[in-house]
């Protein structure tokens, strides 16, 4: 075990996945790294003054993006305190407290905000839950958004071998990791009321060396190796993972969509 930033014990045996990568030292926890991001922000088309709500904001990478290169305000959702504290403590740092609020809360419960948004961003957090969840949490998206407004995904998904793809990473990850292949995910948004208007799908690299380096530096790269290469523990998940993700890396990949609430 050991202690994160704010002192909560993580077992390494039981945590969540995005949590040993996050303890390891990776700050990029979603599934095709930056560029994957970029390609969503550049869809976007931001105006200054406009607002974003984003599900799962983490430490607060994505927000302050947001806030610094488009002038943009942000309220970010995260249930986990430790991220939400160090969220916090990255906006302060940034100097951004006035235009970027970090609210620690559930997505499943989106109705307890009643502002609506020009954007709803999120990364990572809908692969993670069942069919009923993913269902449910797009129609609060719909919800949130003011008509026209955008939601903007990023996600894992699975071209084929969508079944055993599931019960490979639900072991190694310890989430409910349920990716979809493209179809699906366009149905998925389709369904809550959100049409396509752009998606791309492309590999999966998240754990690595080349898209490591891209994401978080050499200095985080060469932390996060070092941190793996120390604790057996946490070496022993990390390397499952990889397995798993370089074992089914012809079907797996991330899909990154632009819809548009109607
Ligand atoms: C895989 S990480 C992705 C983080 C970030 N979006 C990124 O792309 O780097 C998933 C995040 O979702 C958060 N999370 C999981 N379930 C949640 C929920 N029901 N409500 C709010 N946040 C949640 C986790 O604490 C974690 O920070």
């Amino acid at each position: 075990m050991v202690k994160t930033m704010t002192q909560t014990k993580l077992n390494f045996e039981t945590a969540p996945g995005h949590q040993l990568l996050a303890a390891a030292g990776k700050k990029v926890l979603r599934p095709g790294g930056r560029i994957a991001t970029e390609q969503l922000f550049q869809w976007a088309n931001f105006q200054p003054g406009e607002t974003v709500l984003e599900l799962a904001s983490s430490f607060g990478d994505s927000a302050i993006a947001l806030a610094q290169r488009y002038n943009l305000r942000v309220v970010g959702i995260e249930k986990n305190s430790d991220s939400i504290a160090r969220a916090r403590a990255n906006v302060a740092a940034a100097g951004l407290s006035d235009r970027i609020q970090m609210i620690e809360d559930d997505i499943f419960h989106l109705d307890r905000l009643s502002e609506q948004f020009d954007y709803v961003l999120a990364e990572a957090i809908l692969t993670m839950q069942s069919p009923s969840g993913k269902a449910k949490i797009l129609a609060s998206i719909h919800d949130r958004l003011k008509p026209g407004g955008k939601f903007l995904s990023h996600e894992l998904a699975a071209q084929n071998r969508e079944a055993e793809i599931h019960r490979a990473l639900a072991e190694v990850i310890r989430v409910n990791a349920t990716p979809l292949s493209e179809t699906n995910w366009i149905a998925a948004c389709e369904t809550a009321g959100l049409t396509v208007q752009h998606h791309h799908t492309s590999a999966m690299n998240l754990l690595n060396p080349q898209q490591m380096l891209r994401d978080e530096g050499a200095i985080g790269t060469a932390r996060i190796f070092w941190n793996v290469l120390t604790q057996p523990p946490l070496r022993k998940r990390v390397l499952a993972m990889r397995r798993v993700f370089q074992k089914y890396q012809q079907d797996l990949g991330y899909i990154v969509l632009c819809t548009i609430a109607h």
